[in-house]
């Protein structure tokens, strides 16, 4: 694999309080170093043998590997990032930064406080697209390898001092100020519709019963915490019971493969919540049996280690 520079995005000579001089130099020492530093990590790891070069060789020009390609994004996304009047915001990426951000001016006030806090270090602020949520979030990253995973990165701002020094010392504060003013937002609209078109990661699926009702262990929790009535049964199989030690808090073991035995003690006017272990098969099964014999019942998703996992309370299973 071999890099190519990326032409600059922005036009300098229109940048408003930003020289031409800084973004040149920012353009071919900072980002066309990172470029071909990067070129040059690729060669070497393209020429060794992985299965013979000590593993702590291979690890180190890894680590040089992906801070080189990051940084080499990041740069483009920054030039990217610059060349409007930083004023207007179209419609639609001012509506989804006022849904995630509860407004632009809170937006603004928190991205700012980011970069104001790396004055005098280094690293970037991100304005991130998550699909797996659906929504943007600041982030500040101290060196090229801190971005959120499987996050689309769509606005920019380099707060290493070489983005900056040239133009404005020492002055992190006014070179912030000046990025702000010169923010292309139909840009960042542009990068946050591509971002919209990424499919967030595919969701646990239980085919076996793709129409059995589900609730989350949040939703549960939140039942019994509105004091709502709700009748929790615990399927864990009888052989791995041997060797639980905890239950829910608000839940009744019972074998899910004596269901005939413990039916008649349930109530049909109010829902039953069922799990097992992990949330799969056994508490699925005797959701679907019980709706089967008129039950409001349905599975809860994750099963006992969600419950716990959200520190949900538990008691001694006896
Ligand atoms: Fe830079």
């Amino acid at each position: 694999m071999r890099y190519d520079i990326a032409p600059l995005f922005c036009r300098p000579w229109t940048l408003n309080g930003i020289t031409p001089r800084l973004i040149e130099s920012h353009y071919e020492n900072d980002y066309g170093g990172a470029l071909n530093r990067l070129n040059a990590v690729t060669e070497e790891l393209e020429a060794l043998d992985p299965a013979t070069t000590p593993g702590l060789v291979v690890s180190r020009l890894k680590r040089d590997e992906a801070a080189l390609l990051n940084s080499t994004l990041l740069h483009e996304l920054y030039f990217a990032s610059l060349g409007g009047d930083g004023r207007r915001l179209p419609e639609e990426i001012a509506a989804a930064i006022v849904r995630d951000f509860g407004s632009v001016l809170r937006w603004r006030q928190e991205f700012i406080a980011l970069a104001e806090a790396l004055a005098g270090g280094s690293g970037w602020v991100l304005l991130t697209y998550i699909p797996r949520d659906g929504r943007l979030v600041n982030q500040s990253a101290t060196d090229h390898m801190q971005s959120i995973s499987g996050g689309i990165p769509i606005l920019a701002i380099d707060m290493y001092e070489h983005a900056y020094h040239l133009d404005f010392g020492a002055n992190a504060t006014a070179y912030i100020a000046a990025v702000m003013r010169n923010i292309d937002w139909e840009a960042v609209q542009t990068r946050y519709r591509n971002a919209l078109k990424v499919e967030p990661p595919p969701k646990l699926v239980q085919k076996q019963w793709p129409d059995l009702p589900a609730m989350t262990v949040e939703e549960v929790k939140s039942m019994l915490d509105a004091g709502q009535p709700i009748q929790i049964i615990d399927t864990r199989p009888r052989h791995y019971t041997t060797r639980a030690q905890d239950i829910m808090e608000s839940a009744v073991w019972r074998d899910p493969e004596r269901v005939d035995e413990w039916i008649g003690e349930l109530s049909k006017s109010d829902p039953v919540v069922t799990f097992c272990v992990y949330g799969f098969h056994i508490g699925c099964e005797t959701a679907e049996t019980l709706r089967k014999a008129g039950f409001d019942a349905r599975y809860m998703a994750g099963g006992h280690y969600a419950w716990k996992a959200k520190r949900n309370p538990v008691k001694l299973f006896e």
